[in-house]
């Protein structure tokens, strides 16, 4: 037998990467593999070579609609791409009507052009199409990685991604696939988990459900990772003031950048994502939409990624204070298209005169292009025999009860019981008197949170559709149940049990930046006002990350985290009363006090309250 050269152990070492290697780049069993980009470019290099210097630099430039100085714009500047920022509705208001009808007017713009390139239209669809009145609200993806389920998420991109569809618009900026590292960041909502391996898991299959087996396929949308790279990461105080933390430095070595924040792109790129989103943040000082290592060298030269990489929303302006050199550099780095929502103008003439001054090479400006392409072809846009307009026959499902029955499930399984003494939960739908308490239980903007009809989100009755908890509560019970509600908890005696409902208000970004983590005084109060009546309190958080709770976890029998579930308020009610058992996990490790804030910290050993992946039944 032939004396093999390496020590049985050494063949071991190799053979587990391997396996590694072959697990990382091979898509999850079962799930057949995209068809790569990179395979149009017959096409597009046919496209490519038919196209002048502005039709290019056209599809390099994404304003906002509602910044359009004129909707011919889109003819006057061979515009490729427009967007509707979080408060960016149709002039025409906020109805599936309207927003359709703006999509197929300025998709209608894009065919008066020579080469009728058709127009990627991209919004925020982050849970569910959430700038639309009437559409479904899905929980944030706190909630979603609480679930731990990835067929579940894909289902959730995939109705999203319908609803999208149903307004004609053919590009969501989803999935977030970063990596929180501290709570008191204002978009730690939008991530999945702190732990990269759950992020890297639900991360790709939130691209598949958006992009389907097929970018052509009518039901799918573009999907598009973000924030590339660390956006989770920054480091407290590093961020432009007023900010915390958003779009702030993040400071760590390579390994530890790969380590933690990586994951995400390792698994959407495999998945076939076609756009992702630089990070607005600095990595070592040096902004993502500048760095030329991150955005050339090591995701598209080696993760190979072959689709194109967006600007967020004016980040590129922050490179320096020369507008014009921002965009040399940022292009240079390797951006491909740029977020640009109002002086689009400006920065179509820059590039051109970059371009014309030889300070960006023609080189760049067609690898750029080629990427925007592949996807537009990949997405079917390119086929002259499919309408380009709405399918308004979408709109049938569009907010359906079909679709609020997966949100549903969604909100139960994301749903982490923290404590349930003396059995507390399940309530008994046959209890006497329930009283309700708290500043969320009726309100379904606190529910929803951010993004979410305006880019802040908003308390109060914020979309038709949706059910309160307190509604919920109300629609379990028997007829024979009393059900009163009190906002601060008093007049609660004499009730059998109470249920809280407190946790934070609706924001989102820089918006959410805290310097401390402590439930509102009126939180408090409410749930110390139950406990006074001396019946058994069930507290429920909504909230976008984990709060200090010692104040009231003491006083609490249960408690739930419910983090940010969106419209479908039964979900809450499906847990309180047993109709479903909690089974949802920490996507989060829940810190005791703010002094345990950032988690990682290597000077310290990390004893959180809650473990991640801590969670209770009954
Ligand atoms: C925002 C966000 C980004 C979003 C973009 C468009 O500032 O950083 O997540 O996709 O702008 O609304």
């Amino acid at each position: 037998m032939m004396k093999c050269c390496f020590p049985l152990r050494r063949r071991t070492l190799l053979a587990v990467i391997l396996l590694l290697v072959v697990f990382l780049v091979l898509p999850p069993a079962g799930v057949a593999a995209p068809r790569p980009l990179a395979s149009f470019d017959p096409q597009v290099k046919a496209l490519l070579t038919r196209m002048t210097l502005e039709e290019k630099i056209g599809q390099m430039t994404q304003p906002d609609q509602s910044f359009l100085k004129d909707p011919a714009d889109i003819e006057n500047y061979f515009l490729g791409s427009v967007l509707s920022g979080g408060n960016s509705d149709p002039k025409a208001g906020n109805s599936l009507q309207a927003w359709t009808d703006l999509y197929d007017q300025l998709q209608a713009h894009s065919q008066k052009t020579r080469l009728r390139i058709p127009l990627l239209y991209g919004v925020d669809a982050v849970h569910g199409h959430n700038n639309v009145l009437g559409a479904v609200v899905f929980p944030h993806n706190i909630g979603l990685g609480c679930t731990r389920d990835a067929a579940l998420v894909e289902e959730v991109a995939r109705i999203t991604a319908e609803e999208v569809r149903a307004t004609g618009i053919n590009w969501a900026f989803a999935p977030c696939v970063t990596v929180p590292q501290d709570e008191r960041w204002g978009r730690t909502y939008e991530g999945f988990s702190e732990d990269p391996r759950l992020v890297r898991r639900l991360g790709a299959a939130a691209v598949r459900g958006f992009q389907g087996g097929d970018l052509a396929d009518p039901l799918s949308v573009l999907a598009c990772a973000k924030h590339y790279l660390g956006d989770g990461g920054t480091a407290f105080g590093s961020a432009k003031r007023p900010n915390l933390l958003d779009q702030g430095d993040t400071r760590v070595d390579e390994a530890t950048l790969r380590r933690i924040h990586l994951p995400g792109y390792l698994s959407t790129v495999r998945a076939g994502v076609g756009s992702i989103m630089p990070s607005y943040s600095s990595w070592n000082g040096v902004k993502c939409s500048a760095d030329k290592y991150l955005l050339t060298d090591l995701l598209k030269r080696q993760l190979g990624f072959q689709g194109f990489l967006i600007s967020d929303y004016n980040a590129i302006d922050q490179i320096t204070n020369d507008y014009r050199k921002c965009i040399e550099i940022s292009i240079n780095a390797g951006m491909d298209m740029v977020m640009v929502p109002d002086h689009y103008r400006e920065f179509f003439t820059d590039l051109r005169d970059l371009v014309n001054d030889g300070k960006v090479p023609m080189a760049r400006i067609d690898d750029a292009v080629t990427r925007i392409l592949r996807v537009k072809f990949a997405l079917g846009l390119m086929d002259t025999n499919r309408s380009l307009f709405a399918d308004r026959g979408l709109w049938a499902s569009f907010g359906s009860p079909a679709h609020r029955a997966v949100a549903r499930r969604a909100v139960r399984e994301s749903l982490v019981l923290l404590k349930n003494e003396h059995h507390a939960l399940p309530i008994s739908k046959h209890t006497g008197r329930l009283v309700v308490a708290g500043k969320n239980a009726d309100d379904l903007g606190n529910q929803c949170g951010g993004w979410t009809i305006d880019w802040q989100g908003k308390s109060g009755d914020v979309t038709p559709g949706g059910t309160t908890i307190l509604a919920a509560i109300r629609h379990a019970v028997s007829p024979s149940t009393q059900v009163t509600f009190s906002k601060d908890g008093a007049a609660a005696a004499g009730a059998d049990l109470g249920v809280v409902v407190i946790g934070e208000k609706p924001y989102a970004e820089f918006m959410g930046d805290r310097a401390d983590l402590a439930l509102a005084p009126e939180d408090v109060a409410a749930v110390k006002n139950l406990k006074a009546a001396g019946i058994p309190v069930v507290v429920i958080l909504i909230s976008g990350r984990p709060m200090i709770i010692n104040d009231v976890l003491d006083e609490a029998d249960a408690f739930i985290a419910a983090w940010l579930p969106g419209t479908e308020g039964e979900g809450v009610a499906d847990v309180l009363f047993g109709d479903y058992k909690p089974i949802g996990k920490l996507s989060h490790s829940w810190p005791r006090s703010m002094a345990q804030i950032p988690i990682n910290r290597g000077d310290h050993p990390y004893d959180p309250l809650f473990k991640l992946g801590f969670g209770l039944s009954y």
